[in-house]
């Protein structure tokens, strides 16, 4: 693996292909015990997800169904501040069983939004599968059920995640070399 630059900033390979795709595996064998009669309905959420979502899907094999959605901001007229929409959800799912299916998370900001637009929705249970964690930048209480792999307060590209609209499509990960971009 060499090491890419996307616009002002050089990556260098962090996590293979087949690293990759062997935790992902473990991650829908996990699901696939956890959740063999709820016929849980995965709602992937894009961008980043894409690529994560299509291989851990692969490897489920429960019944279930797949819907893909998207989150806007918007600052809203009140004072609540930003206003978090979710856009392109088309199933019923009040009483369901719902799984998140997010690339990575950070902070936990944008998921701690989409499990409270879920559960004003009634969903039965929410479970959430992040491909990647950053446990020491995580800053909510919510339980990960299923976490592919854990990494540092790094910032990484590929595999779905971008760098400003870049590298979503590489099939490893890399992470940002600190020694060249130190901005
Ligand atoms: P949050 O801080 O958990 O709300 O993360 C929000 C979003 O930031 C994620 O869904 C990603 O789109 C993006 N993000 C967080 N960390 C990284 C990273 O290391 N690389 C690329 N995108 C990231
Ligand atoms: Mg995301």
């Amino acid at each position: 693996m060499q090491r890419v630059t996307l616009k002002d900033k050089t990556f260098v390979p962090y996590i293979t292909s087949d690293k990759i795709l062997a935790s992902v595996k473990v991650m829908a064998q996990k699901i696939n015990a956890d959740l063999t009669d709820d016929m849980p309905l995965f709602l992937v959420v894009l961008n980043g997800s894409f690529m994560f979502a299509a291989d851990l899907l692969k490897e489920v094999t429960i019944p279930c169904e797949i819907c893909f959605i998207k989150l806007a901001s918007y600052h809203g007229t009140s004072s609540t501040g930003t206003v978090t929409e979710m856009i392109g959800l088309t199933d019923e799912i009040k009483g369901r069983t719902v799984v998140v299916v997010e690339d990575i998370v950070d902070t936990g900001i944008t998921l701690e939004k989409l499990v409270t637009l879920l559960t004003k929705k009634e969903v039965k249970q929410i479970k959430v599968a992040s491909f990647l964690l950053k446990p020491d930048a995580y800053t909510k209480t919510l339980k990960i059920d299923y976490v592919g792999m854990e990494i540092p307060n790094d910032f990484v590209v590929g595999y779905g995640l971008d760098y400003d609209g870049l590298g979503r499509n590489m099939k490893d990960i890399f992470v940002l070399d600190k020694n060249v971009d130190s901005k």
